[in-house]
């Protein structure tokens, strides 16, 4: 079992450690909550400044992508969200949880050789260590995005629910060391001020650029399940709107709008960067 993790995320934990111009500067601590993202929802629909962040110690309806549960043990791990005002199209906002997947996998390589899978879990050798939920709410100058990441920082393996252990894992179960959980929050907000700050001056190009390399998926056959049937072919790239592109073997290309994606012959590793 874990041993016992005694670091908190209080304001006072973090507030030393931070380096950001603008993000976590009005920062929500819960020691429990429902969900982060709901929290932070209510916090933007009362006019919560861009930047501002909820952190929980514990979730009770921590939520995941496609209707799926978000575990969330007390301690362990890290349960984020943060209120984004982009300036950025409706019909594009995808590239904001893009921009997080590379933002958070840039932290967690500070740590381990982490991966994103499309569009934007974190891998390590194949496994999950963390996924990022935005939701976007609201319209005109009232539109925002909750952008919520979940990453297992301090579970064990004896911490994940037996139906997760061949599928998840966690910085301390691949390094073999407990994280320093508000130095990891103090690194992921700082690589997300920069990759956001980045979108918003200069566009995605950039950002699809590093999540290529950090994907490390272009160049490789990968099958994916559509509503319309299965799809294989060799990834070449994202479209602006976070679309999967892919060349199949009749040398069409074809767009990934959503699916599971697997990579035939397994996920590539990295080394550490
Ligand atoms: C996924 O399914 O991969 C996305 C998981 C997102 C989980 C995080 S934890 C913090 C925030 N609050 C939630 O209820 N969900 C997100």
């Amino acid at each position: 079992m874990t041993p016992a993790i005694t670091d908190r995320l209080r304001p006072s934990d973090v507030a030393p450690l931070l380096t950001t111009r603008w993000l976590g500067r009005h920062y929500h601590y819960c020691e429990e909550t429902a969900s982060t993202n709901s929290a932070a929802s209510e916090l933007a629909r009362d006019g919560a400044a861009e930047g501002t962040v909820v952190v929980a110690e514990a979730q009770t309806r921590g939520r995941g992508r496609l209707g799926r549960a978000w575990v969330s043990p007390a301690y362990q791990n890290l349960y984020l969200s943060v209120i984004l005002r982009p300036h950025i199209p409706s019909g594009l906002i995808s590239q904001v949880s893009l921009m997080a997947g590379v933002a958070a996998c840039e932290a967690m390589r500070e740590w381990c050789p982490a991966t994103i899978k499309w569009p934007n879990d974190i891998l390590v050798a194949g496994r999950k260590l963390a996924g990022i939920l935005a939701e976007l709410e609201g319209e005109g100058p009232a539109r925002f995005v909750v952008l919520g990441i979940g990453v297992n920082l301090n579970s064990g393996a004896g911490d994940l629910p037996p139906e997760l252990r061949d599928k998840a894992t966690s910085i301390r179960i691949e390094t073999g060391a407990p994280v320093d959980r508000p130095r990891f929050l103090a690194r992921i907000l700082s690589h997300l001020e920069v990759r956001y700050d980045q979108l918003q001056h200069e566009g995605f190009g950039p950002i699809a650029e590093a999540w290529g390399a950090e994907s490390a998926l272009i160049g490789q056959t990968i099958r994916v399940e559509e509503p319309t049937g299965q799809v294989s072919g060799v990834v070449i790239g994202l479209d602006a709107d976070g679309a999967l592109r892919l060349r199949l073997e009749s040398g069409a290309e074809h767009r990934i709008v959503a699916g599971d994606v697997t990579v035939v012959g397994g996920y590539p590793e990295i080394n550490r960067s």
